[in-house]
């Protein structure tokens, strides 16, 4: 689906974000795995979602939604007699296959053709220290991919990328290991399982380590907050807007994943948060405007808290003065699309003047944007960064538009509420 998408004259309004997606797809997973049935409050509900809900109930777990929660009643897993289908969500993939690593069970999981590109020997090489077999194409580095799980030891793991879906998996298997293992990552990446487990007293954090010690999770009811990567794009129209105002609310504001805010702040932004809720996962309202922006330069140690919101860096780069450089980022060349190629296509055939480095890119600001016809991959973050630069600009006309329900249902319906034209 092409959408056009106008240029916006004044930019008024509040919008709540969609539940946290990172968080909802964990406590789905963990969920089938609880003591007793769970209640999921405020759930995100996004194809994504759909395809962690489908995989549990496939193993055996029942899963009913209604009036905005979700209710799993676990049960032992059972071996599928069809393949699994994860879509377009590593999330999906990577940490099911620690869940099912845990039972003795055979499953063959498979994707769209994004994530059958996507990478899978970051998560197979720990899951083979706990003890589970995988085989998957490509001598395991990618989907399909089978796992014949059960009788998992413990072990320590030392990984080399920063990454919370390769975490999750490994202390989602590790909860049933013999023994405690250890997990340890170079860089801190998100920690929602960390804070989720802590709860329980499964895992202790120490450094960049997770101590994990085998254990049964009790069931449990929880309520989901806003997504700060969804949140994001509002930031980033308020900010690089000429005549923008956003309220944003109920927004997720865990340190592990809001680097974006530092960094927006260091080019200038100007946002205030109120309302701030210090919880297990801590959430808040942020008010953003208008705001004259400057070129930074972002370095690596920086990249993990922000993953997901890097291109949006390139963008507000290109609405700032001087030069917005970004380095060690080549880690979002693995995500749904190589996000440091299709940020610099789409924002250079907007008329942004944006490099491409192996490793990021360099975006010289003040050039600006014009109308144009842009292909977005069929990566949601693409189609939303594309919009985003549109509204802010000339208008643009965003192809494969649809792929928003990946993570963010109503963002064209949230985005048109605040828009005078
Ligand atoms: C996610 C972790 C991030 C992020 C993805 C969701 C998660 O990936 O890019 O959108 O839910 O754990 P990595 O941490 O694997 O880089």
């Amino acid at each position: 689906m092409e959408l056009k998408i106008e240029a916006a004259k004044e930019i008024r309004g509040t919008v709540v974000p969609p539940p946290d997606k990172s968080i909802t797809h964990r406590t789905v997973f963990f969920a089938s795995i609880a003591a007793g049935t769970c209640k999921i409050y405020n759930p995100l509900i996004s194809d994504d979602i759909r395809r962690t809900i489908d995989v549990i109930k496939k193993l055996g777990a029942v899963v009913n939604e209604d009036d905005g929660k979700i209710v799993v009643q676990p049960s032992k897993f059972s071996e599928p007699s069809i393949p699994l289908f994860c879509g377009n969500s590593g999330t999906t993939a990577r940490i099911s296959l620690g869940l099912i690593a845990r039972s003795p069970i055979f499953v063959v999981l498979y994707g769209d053709n994004s994530l059958s590109k996507r990478p899978m020997g970051r998560v197979v090489r720990p899951l083979k220290t706990l003890g589970a077999k995988l085989n998957g194409r490509n001598g395991s580095l990618n989907l399909p991919m089978s796992v014949m799980g059960g009788n998992l030891h413990s072990a320590e793991y030392t990984s080399e990328v920063a990454s919370a879906q390769v975490k999750t998996s490994f202390i989602i298997a590790a909860l049933a290991g013999d023994d405690v293992s250890i997990y340890t990552e170079p860089l801190k990446s998100r920690d929602h399982t960390e804070r989720f487990l802590e709860q329980f007293d499964a895992v202790e954090v120490k450094g960049n380590s997770v101590i994990v010690t085998p254990s049964v999770v009790p069931a449990f009811s929880t309520n989901i907050v806003g997504d700060f990567s969804s949140a994001s794009f509002f930031l980033t129209l308020g900010v690089c807007h000429p005549n923008a105002r956003i309220k944003i609310e109920n927004v997720g504001l865990n340190p592990t994943r809001t680097k974006f805010l530092e960094v927006l702040k260091r080019m200038g932004a100007k946002f205030e948060i109120v309302d701030f809720h210090q919880d297990v996962e801590p959430y808040g309202t942020i008010i953003v405007e208008s705001s004259e922006l400057y070129g930074i330069d972002v370095n690596a140690e920086e990249i993990p808290s922000m993953i997901d919101e890097i291109p949006l860096i390139a963008l507000a780069g290109a609405f700032a003065a001087g030069k917005t450089v970004v380095h060690g980022a080549s880690e979002i060349r693995k995500k749904e699309s190589d996000r440091i190629k299709t940020t610099v296509q789409i924002l250079s055939k907007m008329g942004a003047n944006v490099e491409e480095h192996e490793d990021g890119f360099v975006v010289e600001g003040g050039h600006l944007l014009h109308n144009g016809t842009v292909e977005t991959f069929n990566d949601h973050r693409m189609a939303m960064l594309a919009s985003i630069a549109g509204i802010c600009s000339q208008g643009v006309n965003v192809r494969e538009a649809e792929s928003v329900s990946i993570s963010y249902p109503s963002f064209y319906s949230d985005l048109e509420r605040m828009v005078a034209k």
